[in-house]
Parts: structure tokens; sequence; C-alpha cells
């Protein structure tokens, strides 16, 4: 398999730790037996119609489907067909007539201390208010709408608002350069943004309208932007430009909070969300609002075992699917309080986090394994200074976690009281796939464990054939399953539908044990994974290839301590050009600029030449093997063995 480290492999097969929910965790969970675990995922496998049906009908349907799933245009695949509903609704006017009302939906804590709490009650009101907002500016069911906010009460507001009138949002992380965003509403002719003066990270403000401003220097199809002033009484400097920029604070004043939510169609556009593919555009991936909504009330409420008095935090930030799954619609479906937080973990001290499970009483805390190294890295002292006993659950999502990270969560944060859940999922399946659920499954640290119910994996060969160890497949549609690729229904069945016959192919290599347990191993595809983000090779070459002084480009993935895996970019450079500081600067900067900081490769590396087979393809296998200090493998395909050689040679004096 390619791509797959072969040292973390060899890791989790030695792994011979159990871990079982204790007897009082058990009690108290909504799923407590394995038998019944067994039992209802039998169900959901053999009968996926009835076992969904009887989900959805816990939630509000404006109209019931006719009928649960669709399969006849195959991979075009739908759920609740003929069925209105609103997520929106769900999330909100579903909880009205409840002592749910008056409770906390959103806890939030700004970076520089600042708090606000609404009631389930306030964000009805609020989302209502700002839908009549959008009315205003000619909002309609169908425009798309991106959102490029700071993680505050706001953004939620902004996304549920979206979806109470059938606008498609598409939320780009607050990390994304003003290139990335033009290109993303370019692809989805965005008709409004949704911005803010500012927000905070690490002490510094991020000055959102001035990189909107600039990616609007050429995205026609917007009309209009929203602006949200982070903080009112102390406006952040920017500049309205008159006619196309609204205020937020203006826009909805006096808007009256009556706003029914419209009756969508459960196979009706919900949002967009761009992730990097293979090649070297992002993809606007689409989810539609009926499936989704079922899938991520379900894949919350018995993943978490979320109980109506949780405080419930998951760390992701909102432009991630993460936070789009479960921050907002999975937990608010349940009626549950989620911890929302703006700013850096290590602001203004290492022990952020843990001072805010302490404030807060946090219950269940959800984050990566790329956080989790950095804690461990920064030290116990962190974590030991704070009361942690209030956490009950941890979560783990975003990429493979290795059994020492684990470990170190289970003692150091869990006190070994808190089962881990390593949930498995994409933002191609809307919501958890493969974890262990809490009450019940036995866990091993860095396995993701089982299937969720009506998820049916399998591991399979090239070929189609199951094995133990090879590329993860899922042989049966799920609820919140992608319906496709933006603008493009044939990359949508060439990347994920085209290498079996109706399976889909999620990308990642998986191995499983004598007891069942799926154990993800990394992407098999040139997708790298830095810190929990997705970023393509192929669209980071692209960006170097488009600087002038670049001929040639080459990027790889390569382990790293803390996050996981890092790029290293080999760069060819034009004739007459000469590697030099200053250059391997400009071209950080030019990465910067095309995409964001986070997309920065760990290390550029100039190579005169790149090793090529004789019909000119970069063998990048080679490269790994010298960026990962490995003897070189074959190098009889190549047309000059000598190139790969002479950079194993400069890599290492490097
Ligand atoms: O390689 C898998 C890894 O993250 C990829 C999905 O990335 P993204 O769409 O950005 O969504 C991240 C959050 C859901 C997968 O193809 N991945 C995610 N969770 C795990 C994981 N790898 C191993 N174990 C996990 N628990």
């Amino acid at each position: 398999m390619p791509g797959t480290d072969k040292k973390q492999l060899d890791t989790v097969l030695k792994e011979a730790r159990r871990f079982k929910p204790s007897k009082e965790f058990r009690k108290q969970a909504h799923i407590g037996s394995e038998a019944e675990y067994r039992r209802l995922y039998k169900k959901s496998i053999q009968n996926p119609e009835k076992f969904w049906a009887g989900i959805a009908s816990e939630l509000h349907w404006f109209k019931q489907w006719n009928q649960v799933l669709d399969a006849k245009k195959k991979p075009f695949y739908r759920w609740f067909v003929g069925g209105k509903t609103n997520l929106s609704y769900n999330c909100l006017d579903r909880h009205l007539d409840s002592p749910t009302r008056h409770k906390a939906a959103i806890v939030w804590e700004g970076e520089p201390g600042d708090r606000r709490v609404l009631t389930y009650g306030d964000l009805h009101r609020d989302v209502c208010v700002f839908v009549n907002g959008l009315k205003k500016l000619g909002i309609q069911k169908g425009d798309r709408v991106a959102i490029y906010l700071p993680m505050t009460p706001e953004l939620v507001i902004a996304v549920l608002a979206c979806a109470r009138i059938g606008a498609v949002h598409t939320v780009i992380f607050a990390g994304f350069s003003a290139e990335s965003i033009r290109d993303r509403v370019q692809d989805c002719q965005a008709k409004l943004i949704i911005t803010g003066d500012g927000g905070w990270r690490r002490g510094k403000v991020l000055p959102l309208k001035d990189i909107v401003d600039e990616a609007l220097s050429d995205a026609p199809s917007v009309a209009s932007v929203v602006v949200v002033r982070r903080n009112l009484d102390n406006p952040l400097p920017c500049h309205m430009k008159d006619g196309r920029d609204h205020w937020y604070h203006e826009l909805i004043d006096g808007m009256s909070a009556d706003c029914p939510a419209e009756k969508m169609d459960s196979e009706d556009l919900l949002f967009l969300l761009y992730t990097s593919g293979t090649t070297g555009k992002p993809k606007g991936i689409i989810h539609t609002t009926g499936g989704y909504m079922v899938f991520t009330y379900l894949t919350t409420k018995y993943t978490f075992d979320l109980k109506p008095e949780d405080m419930f935090w998951c760390t992701a930030d909102i432009g991630w699917v993460t936070g789009h799954s479960y921050i907002i619609y999975g937990p608010l479906q349940n009626g549950a309080t989620c911890l929302l937080y703006e700013g850096a973990p290590d602001w203004p001290h290492r022990g952020r986090f843990w001072e805010m499970i302490q404030r807060y009483r946090v219950n269940i805390f959800y984050t990566a394994p790329t956080a989790i190294r950095a804690f461990m890295k920064w030290g116990d002292e962190w974590p030991n200074k704070y009361d942690l006993s209030s956490l009950r659950l941890l979560g783990t999502v975003g990429e493979p976690i290795n059994p020492e990270a684990w470990m170190w969560y289970h003692k150091t944060i869990g006190h070994k009281n808190c089962p881990i859940v390593d949930t498995w999922w994409q933002t191609e399946t809307g919501g958890i796939m493969i974890t262990p659920l809490p009450g019940v499954t036995e866990t091993k640290p860095g396995s993701a464990t089982l299937p969720f119910f009506g998820v049916a994996p399998a591991i399979l060969n090239d070929a189609g054939k199951e094995v133990n160890a090879g590329y993860l497949a899922i042989t049966q549609p799920w609820p919140g399953m992608l319906r496709g690729v933006y603008g493009d229904p044939e990359r949508y069945r060439q990347t994920y539908w085209s290498k079996w016959k109706d399976i889909y192919f999620p990308g990642d290599g998986a191995r499983r044990d004598k007891d069942g347990y799926y154990w993800i191993v990394g992407r098999v595809d040139d997708v790298v994974n830095v810190a929990g983000h997705r970023i393509g090779t192929a669209e980071l070459e692209s960006i170097f290839v488009e600087h002038p002084r670049v001929a040639e480009s080459a990027v790889i993935g390569v382990a790293h301590e803390l996050k996981g895996q890092a790029m290293v970019a080999f760069v060819s450079l034009r004739d007459g050009n000469t590697e030099t500081d200053a250059l391997e600067q400009e071209l950080k900067d030019w990465v910067v600029k095309k995409i964001g900081k986070f997309a920065l490769p760990d290390r550029i590396v100039f190579s005169g030449d790149l090793p090529k087979t004789r019909s000119g393809k970069i063998m990048r296998r080679l490269l790994r093997d010298v960026a990962e200090g490995r003897a070189l493998g074959n190098v009889t395909t190549l047309a000059d063995a000598t190139v790969v050689e002479k950079l194993k040679v400069q890599y290492e004096e490097d």
C-alpha cells in the first residue's frame, strides 16, 4: 500500500493492552451491553431502511418520506425520498416546548476571556432575526453563502440561519488565504459572504475583513458582505464598501424574530465543504438535508453517550467537518450544551484547555491526536494543575492516534476513569463511521475498533477480495454519505466509486485483527494529513509550479512526531535561478498567500533534478525513502539513478 507508515503499522500490530468500560459507565450508558450492540448492529445492516426509518421518526418532519433509500441511480443514492424537514428546526424549534428552551445551547469563551451563554431560546431568536436580515439582502433557498468567521456564536447563528432559509452554506476555515476564499466562492458562485472585523488567535487579531476584501477583487457573484463586529464596543479597524458591505448588528436591528423554517426536501443541499483530494483543485463535498441530519443525530447520541446534563466540548474548528457535525448539527439536535472556544490551546498559557474544563465542568472532551501529542510535549504539570474530575468520556478524531498518545490521554487527562472513543470518519462520510461505543466496546490503544450502526466496512485488495490488511472500503450506503462533488459528478464517481463496483473507497489503508477490530493506518493516496488537516500533495505541487522561478515540484508526506505527518517539498528551479535562503522564504510566503499558513511544508529542498522513470513520472516512493532516511528502494526503473543518490546525500547534509 502506498503511503502506509510501516513503522506505525508494526507498533499497532504489537499492541496488546485492553480497556473495558467501567461497570458504572456501562450501567448509565445509552447502550450498555455488547449483546445490545450486536443486535442493533445486525438489524441496521440487514434491514437498514427499517433501522434508519425508526431513528428518523425521532426527529421532526413536515412531511414523511415515502422511501427510505433510493439506490436506482448508484452511486447517486437518495435518502428519505419525498420527506420534508429542516435541520435548523430540528436543532432549535423542536426543543422550544420543553424545558430545553431555557437550557444553554452554546457556552462561549473568547480567547481574550470574554464570555457569553446562549440558551436554545436565545439561539432560536438570533437565528430567526438573522434569517430576516438575510432575506432583506435577497438571499433565498438554494443560494450559496460563504462564511468566514472566527469561532464565535455568530458563526453558529450564521450556519443555522442558512439551514433555516435553505441557503447552502460553505464555511471556510479562518486560516485560509484570500486566494483560497476566492477559489471556493468562484466555484460555488456564492452570492454573499458573512465575515467579521476580526477574531483572536494567540493574542493577535486575524484581519478577516481585509482578507475577504482581497478575495473579492475577482468574485463577481458576491453581491453583499455581512460583517460581524467581534466586539461591539470596540470595533477593529476595517473598510466597509458602500452598497456591498453591511454591519451584522445594523442589519438585524429591529428585525422581527418571526421566521418559519423553510420546508426542505430531504435531498435539498444543506452545505458544501471544500476538501483536498488527489488533484490540484479542492473539491466541494455535497451534503444534503435528511440523511445527514439523521446520521449526525444518532452518531452524536451513541458515540458520546450524550445525556441532557452533559457539557460537551469538541475542540475542532467549525471550518472543518468535525465542527459542522459535532459542534453544531449533532449536539444541538440532541439538545446538548456545547462549549465553544475561539482561540489557541496555549494562550495565554499551556493550561488553557484544562482551565476551561475545570471552569465549565466539561464532561465530554473531543479533540485531535495532534493536539494530544502537543499537550504531552508541554508536560503533565499543565493538566495536573487543574481539576479534571468532571470528565467522563474522551474522544479523538482526524488521524491515527499512536498508542503512546492514547495512553497519555487515558492516564493524564482521563485519570483512567474515562472511556476513549477513537472515531474514524471523513468530510465525505458526514459523521462517525468506525468507533467504540463507550459503554460497550473494549478498547485497544490505536484502534478505532468497530463499525457504527448501519456502517458496513470491509478491507479489500485491489481486486476487491477481502483481506486482513489492505484498503478500507464501505460496502453499503449510509444516510450521512456525501451526495457528490459540486459541479463535477464525474469526479464523484471516479474518486469514490470506481475502484470496486458499488463500493465506497475512502482512500485509507486499514488492518483488521482477530477480534474484528479495525486499525486505520493512514491515507493510501496522495493526500497528507498534517496535524489533522487534509492537504493534497498535487494541490501544493501545482502552487509551487505556478511560481515564476519554479520548474517542477514533488511534495510528499513524511511521518512527524507531533503532527502525525508533515510535508517535504522537492523543488527544481527554472534555469538562471539560484537556490538561496531568500528564495526559500519567497516560496514559503507564496504558499501562505495561496493556501494559508497551515499548509506550509516543513522543508523545502532544492533539487537540480527530480528522480523520474524513463516515461517521465516522478518517483515519489524514492523521495519518501530519502526524506525518511531509509535505504533507497528499487531504482532500476529510473532514467538517471544518480539523481536520487545525489539528492539523498544533499538531504542528509542539509
Ligand atoms: O485518513 C483518515 C483520517 O482523516 C481523513 C479524513 O479527513 P477529513 O475529511 O479532513 O476529516 C477529518 C475529521 C473527520 C481520513 O480519510 N482520519 C480521520 N479520523 C481518523 C483518521 N485516521 C485514523 N483514525 C481516525 N480516528
